[in-house]
């Protein structure tokens, strides 16, 4: 259903700092993409569920990237601005020269329990949290890596002078400039989310200096222009800006046009979402839920985060390579799940293979496969893994649904929305339509793009540019499936409940260095 696009001159680059890689696009202003690159680079775990990268491999890649789409335009396009979009919450700890301290420690990252339950005490519970900043302190947030690194790592937190999330740090190399963007800043932990600033009665409380945070400014706001030794590399204009941009899972909606409340969004990637834009600061009344910022001034954003979706098909893969040369590709991996009935014949998967976030809020929760049989086979592993996907984020959809937030339509994105089988799964055991839109396929890069173009002038806002955003497919639902999806369901439900004890019992033998 893609139209042809009529090719125009003026182009917007969008920056992806990724947790496997960083993506590189330009678009032009008729939305459509005329150059991507994108490269790939290490996570280290020092320790059991640690994270950590080294942001000197983010910055290779965005040179790289840099270089790659300025061969590809070949000087097509003449660039207006840069948008920045990033995996959220890590924390890049700077000393007073701007020098990286350690490893960035990543949203993914399980080390900081201990500091998270004090940071909820020190703000009066986690009712007095949720007044404050609108969210919990999620393990993976910024604010208890921060502590962290005071508890545990003295030396470097003596040195420390500033922090910044990924993509900032990138914002940092290219222009100079301490920044951030108000959904970012909504993931730190810190943030004031109502009111769209830091959160001085919660930093006050915790003892850290509001001058080591950055500037938060609306994602479309310019933060600073380039360098000019960088213009004169990568053959940009001189004083090219670079706006606020936008944290991954919140830019991500933007880039599918999720600005105003009435369709939802659904990502698999690594990790899992389900997303919906609010048109007011809506309360978290449970906290089991991220209320943050949207890349939209005057508009909020509200999703569950699962810690691992598309990551249960990789590990299988990997999984079921062990006694081959090759890894089994993706698409030969869904053929074998595609005749496998709905359901999986009893089998089922719960998706928590690095502790969970949401629905369930447990670092200590662990995956499983229940129901096994002597029927069951590879095909029926798959089906299972990628319908307990599924399952979650259909848990997650069942926390937004008190807030009023629709779900009968439903935009999917991440590497999960290119099969169709898993699309199909998507539509059929959520009961929605799924949508397809263009720039799903390009990460928060694209929304990262279009917002830049509001900064620079060439959209007056973000509901004028995500007018460029096309619907290239949909999926409805095969309601004959809908029995076995909510058998299904109803069960799959309980085993986090029932499992619970268990999985402490299990954590509590397999403890690793926490803090
Ligand atoms: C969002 C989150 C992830 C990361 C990684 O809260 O933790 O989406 O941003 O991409």
């Amino acid at each position: 259903m893609a139209t042809t696009r009529a090719k125009t001159r003026e182009g917007l680059i969008g920056i992806d700092i990724g947790t496997s890689a960083t993506k590189v696009l330009v678009i032009d202003e008729s939305g459509a993409i005329r150059a991507r690159h994108s490269q790939g680079y290490p996570l280290s775990t020092p320790e059991p569920g640690w994270a950590e990268q080294d942001p000197a491999h983010w910055w290779q890649a965005v040179r790289a990237g840099l270089d790659a789409v300025r061969a590809q335009l070949d000087g097509s396009l003449t660039i207006k601005a840069i948008g920045l979009s990033g995996q959220m919450h890590g924390l890049v700890p700077l000393d007073a020269a701007d020098r990286v301290i350690r490893p960035a420690i990543l949203w993914n990252d399980q080390r900081t329990g201990r500091q998270c339950a004090w940071i909820t005490e020190r703000a009066g519970g986690l009712d007095g949290l949720l007044a404050m900043t609108s969210n919990p302190m999620l393990l993976g947030y910024t604010g208890g890596k921060i502590v962290w690194l005071r508890d545990q790592e003295p030396a470097s937190y003596e040195r420390l002078a500033r922090c910044l999330n990924p993509k900032d740090y990138i914002r940092l190399l290219l222009t100079g400039e301490h920044a951030t963007d108000v959904s970012e800043a909504s993931g730190t932990g810190l943030f004031d989310v109502k009111n769209r600033r830091w959160s001085k009665d919660l930093l006050g409380r915790l003892d850290i200096p509001p001058a080591m945070l950055p500037r938060a400014c609306e994602s479309h706001e310019i933060t600073g222009t380039i360098r000019d030794a960088i213009a004169d590399q990568f053959g940009l204009p001189r004083g090219l800006p670079v706006v606020g941009g936008g944290g991954d899972a919140v830019i991500q909606t933007t880039g599918s046009g999720l600005i105003d409340p009435g369709i939802a969004q659904t990502i698999i990637g690594t990790a899992g979402i389900a997303a919906s834009a609010l048109d007011h600061s809506a309360a978290n009344p449970e906290g089991r839920l991220q209320i943050f910022c949207n890349n939209a001034p005057g508009r909020w954003h509200c999703m569950g985060v699962s810690m691992n979706a598309g990551g249960s098909l990789a590990w299988l893969r990997r999984t079921l390579a062990a006694f081959t040369t090759e890894e089994p590709s993706f698409d030969a991996m869904t053929a074998l799940a595609e005749p496998v009935p709905p359901g999986a014949e009893g089998l089922l998967f719960l998706p928590y293979l690095i502790g969970e976030r949401c629905p369930h809020p447990d670092p200590d929760a662990r995956g499983a496969f229940v129901g096994l049989t002597l029927r069951h086979g590879t095909g029926h592993l798959i089906r299972a893994s990628m319908e307990g996907v599924v399952f979650s984020i259909r848990e997650m959809l069942e926390l937004m649904a008190p807030m009023g937030l629709p779900a009968d339509t439903i935009r999917a994105s991440g590497g999960g929305a290119s099969s169709p089988l898993w699309r199909q799964i998507q539509a059929d055991a959520l009961g929605a339509e799924i949508e397809i839109v263009s720039g799903a396929a390009e990460g928060g890069a694209f929304g990262a793009a279009l917002v830049a173009g509001v900064g620079s002038g060439i959209w007056p806002d973000l509901q004028t540019a995500t007018k460029t955003i096309e619907v290239e497919s949909r999926t409805p639902p095969n309601p004959k499936t809908k029995p076995a999806y909510d058998a299904a369901f109803s069960v799959y439900k309980e085993l986090y409940p029932t499992l619970k004890p268990r999985f402490d019992d299990i954590a509590k033998q397999t403890e690793s260095r926490g803090g």
